[in-house]
């Protein structure tokens, strides 16, 4: 076993954010495994009493960041890695739909309370955790559909367009462009994500890869050796475009 890490996963509890986390239970890391219903953790804390500590964590209520701060805050030592992987996407059951002229506003602005406006809030309140880490890191769990690039270009996303989950992604880049200039005196290094197509309730069974398999860019990112520069927009070894 190498460096022991100690990492905060977001929306922990199922999906892309529970295999990473099993993954890095089975690895000797600490997890702080935040979910907006800690409770579901009983079976896997059973396996690992010591390592696995469940958080309360609402992307929607900012009251419970300060609650999680606290709890990771009274553990002890800093906090090495912040993966933000909880997200949501409200735009209805067909991916291959453009929704920009149907999409409500209300689900519009609640996907980004979730995937943008929480993600924010939420890494700003946690970021004085990092201070003292040999190492800290940043994960921000973005989707390839957040590419403007990709979306604009011919060979692109052809007609996958769910307008408020792929405008969110967008601004959760620009967060990280951003984060990544606004912290780069430091050591601090921030990344985001786009795990693949992956089985989950979200990305659907159709979806070609496992959960265990989605979460191969988030591991690297989280506690890889070889990372890429800082501030990239990427997945598995390669970076997408904006
Ligand atoms: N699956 C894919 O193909 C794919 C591709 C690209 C990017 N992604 C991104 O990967 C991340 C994980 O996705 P997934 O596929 O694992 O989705 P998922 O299976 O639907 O899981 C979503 C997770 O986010 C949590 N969450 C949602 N709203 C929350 C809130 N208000 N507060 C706290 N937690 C909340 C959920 O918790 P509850 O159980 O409480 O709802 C759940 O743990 C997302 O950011 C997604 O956009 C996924």
């Amino acid at each position: 076993m190498k460096d022991v890490k100690r990492i905060l996963v977001t929306g922990a509890n199922r999906g892309l954010g529970l295999a990473l986390t099993e993954q890095l239970l089975s690895e000797g890391h600490v997890v702080f495994a935040a979910a907006r219903k800690p409770e579901s953790f009983v079976a896997l804390q059973a396996k690992y009493p010591e390592t696995l500590l469940p958080v309360e964590l609402d992307m929607e209520r900012p009251d419970s960041f300060e609650t999680c701060f606290q709890k990771v805050q009274a553990s002890g030592a800093p906090l090495d890695v912040l993966v933000n992987n909880a997200g949501v996407h409200l735009d209805g059951g067909n991916w291959q739909k453009n929704t920009t002229l149907e999409v409500s506003m209300a689900t519009l602005r609640q996907t980004f309370e979730v995937n943008f406006f929480g993600l924010v809030d939420f890494t700003r309140h946690m970021l004085p955790l990092l201070n003292g880490s040999s190492d800290p890191r940043i994960v921000l769990v973005s989707s390839i559909m957040g590419s403007l690039t990709m979306h604009a270009s011919a060979q692109g996303l052809g007609d996958i367009k769910p307008f408020a989950y792929d405008a969110s992604k967008t601004a959760v880049n620009a967060f990280l462009v951003h984060l990544a200039h606004a912290l780069k005196e430091g050591p601090t290094r921030v990344f985001a994500a786009h795990p693949g197509w992956v089985a989950t309730d979200m990305g659907t069974d159709r979806a070609p890869l496992s959960p265990q398999e989605g979460i191969a860019t988030l591991h690297k990112l989280a506690v890889g050796e070889e990372l890429p520069p800082n501030g990239a927009f990427v997945h598995l070894d390669k970076e997408i475009p904006w």
